[in-house]
């Protein structure tokens, strides 16, 4: 699925480092660490009325990663938020947005990978945008498994989320070429790891089945959706699952903060079901249940 420009986006304001700039002044320096080598870690968050989708999950995720890669004078969590506060306010949102959350290691004094020409600290940028959720989730998604392998932790840990996406951009290629809406991803053995941009889920006789977060993002939706299986005694199981079970489950879906829970409904021509029982029980779970989530600012 294109995603096409949302005329509402031409004004944006968006905050860099420690101010608001206008969307065609919003820029980073070409010696910024993400311009150089990717060297990032990113959030996408979605803002309600009643407040931002498992906030305080993401921000931990954020430090999380940003720890793991070394970055210094990480802003705290307040400090995150009174930046998301602002952006929101500038550009009077409250409903149907998406924030991209990215903090890069910040400007170095020369080119160069060594982090200790970093020496200006980290950079925030709050992009807030008008975005609807990406995917038509009505009519579900066509995937092709890549032969892009996800990284599993003795290549680049997925449990750190960094800018260095070029593993999974390769994977949504050839989804593009094949004229399909996302890659699917197998680990490293061959099991499935997730979509090139979400997490996998699939039901079979009832039981609800996921990857193992060894080589996939852990995804906060994947997360959330675990939870409300086992708040309401649905079977949920964490498990090596191949892709001739996926082909073979009575229902598969997609997690994630852009998409949220999305039907898939066909896999390398491999025609899925939409209408298992338990599946709708968990989609409908989820649309009833996902505003309770959602944590204001202050
Ligand atoms: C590779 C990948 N998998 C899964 C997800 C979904 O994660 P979440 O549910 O935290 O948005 C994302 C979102 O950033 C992602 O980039």
């Amino acid at each position: 699925m294109l995603q096409k420009f949302d005329e509402r986006n031409n004004n944006i304001q968006v905050f860099i480092k420690d101010q608001l700039y206008p969307r065609e002044k919003a820029k980073v320096s070409v010696f910024d660490s993400s311009v150089q080598g990717g060297d990032a870690v990113w959030e996408g968050l979605r803002v309600y009325p009643e407040g931002i989708v498992c906030l305080e999950k993401h921000l931990t995720r954020l430090h999380e990663s940003a720890k793991a890669l070394h970055f210094s004078d990480i802003p705290s969590k307040n400090e995150i938020k009174a930046a998301i506060e602002k952006t929101l306010e500038a550009n009077e949102m409250t409903d149907d947005v998406h924030i991209r959350l990215t903090l890069t290691r910040g400007e170095k004094i020369t080119s160069g990978m060594d982090p200790r020409v970093n020496q200006s600290g980290p950079c925030l940028i709050v992009l807030a945008e008008w975005k609807a959720l990406v995917y038509d989730n009505a009519s579900g998604i066509k995937v092709i498994s890549s032969s892009q392998r996800r990284n599993a932790p003795q290549f680049l840990d997925s449990k750190i989320h960094h800018n260095n996406l070029l593993n999974n951009i390769i994977a949504k290629i050839q989804a593009n070429v094949a004229g399909k809406d996302a890659g699917l991803m197998l680990d490293e053995r061959g099991f499935v790891a997730e979509l090139n941009g979400s997490n996998l889920f699939m039901v079979k006789d009832g039981v609800v089945y996921t990857p193992f977060a060894h080589a996939c993002l852990p995804g906060i939706t994947r997360g959330t959706v675990i939870e409300m299986c086992r708040k309401n005694t649905i079977p949920i199981v964490e498990a090596d699952i191949s892709l001739t079970q996926f082909y073979n489950a009575d229902g598969v879906f997609a997690t994630g903060t852009m998409g949220e829970l999305t039907p898939v409904v066909e896999i390398d021509g491999r025609i899925i079901d939409r209408n298992d029982a338990t599946q709708q029980r968990v989609l409908t779970l989820f649309s009833d249940n996902i505003r309770s989530y959602c944590e204001p600012l202050k």
